[in-house]
Formats: C-alpha cells, structure tokens, sequence
C-alpha cells in the first residue's frame, strides 16, 4: 500500500477520464490479436469488457490503497471464470500487462515513469493474488477448481 502511488494512480485514471477515452475497445482489440483462439469464449464483448476493464483498474487500484475487498473478489473472479474454459495464468497476466500499457497510452502526459512504476507495481501484486486465488481454490476444492498455471 503507498498513498504516492495511489495519488500517482488516480490522477492517470482522471486524466483518461478527462480525455473521455473508453480504453476497453483497443485493450480487447489487443488481447484478442495476442490470443485470437479467445474471442469465441466471449458471449457478449460488449457487455464483459465493460466489467473486466473496470475491475481489473479497480483491483490494481485497490491494491495501491490498502483495499481489504479485493482479495475476496479476486477468489470469486478466479472461480466464477472456471466457466469461461481453462484460462491459462499467462492470459491473465497478459490482461493486466495490456490493461495498464492501455491506461499509459490514454492518460498521454499526465503518464509518468513514476506513475507507470506505481501501475505495474500493483499489477504484479493483483498476478500475485490471482496465482494465490488459484492455488488455494486447488486446495480447498480439487474436483472443480480453476487450474493453477
Ligand atoms: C483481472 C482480470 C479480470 C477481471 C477483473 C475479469 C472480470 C470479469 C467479469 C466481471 C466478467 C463478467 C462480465 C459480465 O457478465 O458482465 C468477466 C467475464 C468474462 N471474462 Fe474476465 N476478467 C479478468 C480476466 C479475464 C481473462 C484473462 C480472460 C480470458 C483469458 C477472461 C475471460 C472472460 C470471459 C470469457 C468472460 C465471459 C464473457 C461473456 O460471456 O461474454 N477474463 N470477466
């Protein structure tokens, strides 16, 4: 937790906020040229990167703060996703990785190198947490858990 860089943080996601860029449409633009065998996992992309968008700036962002709800989100995201086929941990660190060079192409000059650092940093921390989330769910429920790798 660090409130330089959560102040770091919010003021890239006002500053994209302020550019009224919607950075969802080239983040799964992004995604899906880098794992093309993924979009038919989507029933509505509309719909979903809308949520995955927000809430992985929300988890990061979170993370930044201190947030105690975003370990308990992090478990659900990792076993509600279980339904969306087996989501190899590659693909969600390539997510993050994409969220934020997004966020750093939008937020034009209030990015920073500072503020790039304070991103990633609370990036690897939710990759972290998700690597947790899947490693416990295999411990706690082996016959329908989300796989580990
Ligand atoms: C930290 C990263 C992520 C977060 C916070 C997140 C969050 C979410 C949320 C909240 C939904 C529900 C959307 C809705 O129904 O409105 C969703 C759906 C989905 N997510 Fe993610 N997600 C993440 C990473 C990923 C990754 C890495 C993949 C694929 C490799 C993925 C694949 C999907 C799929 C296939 C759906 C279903 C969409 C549909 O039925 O149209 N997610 N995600």
């Amino acid at each position: 937790m660090s409130d330089a860089d959560a102040a770091l943080m919010e003021a890239s996601l006002i500053a994209v906020a302020d550019a009224g860029i919607d950075i969802r449409h080239a983040l799964f633009e992004r995604f899906f040229a880098a794992h093309p065998e993924r979009r038919e996992s989507f029933i509505s992309v509309d719909a979903a990167s809308r949520r995955m968008t927000d809430e992985t700036l929300q988890m990061i962002f979170g993370l930044a703060k201190g947030e105690g709800w975003v370990w308990p989100l992090v478990a659900e995201l990792v076993f509600t996703h279980r339904s969306y086929g087996a989501l190899p941990i590659a693909e969600y660190d390539a997510f993050i990785d994409m969220t934020v060079a997004q966020l750093g192409l939008a937020a034009g000059p209030a990015w920073s190198e500072d503020s790039a650092l304070a991103w990633r940093q609370h990036a690897d921390a939710l990759k972290t947490m998700i690597r947790k989330a899947r490693a416990e769910w295999a411990t706690a429920m082996p016959a329908g858990a989300p796989q580990i790798a």
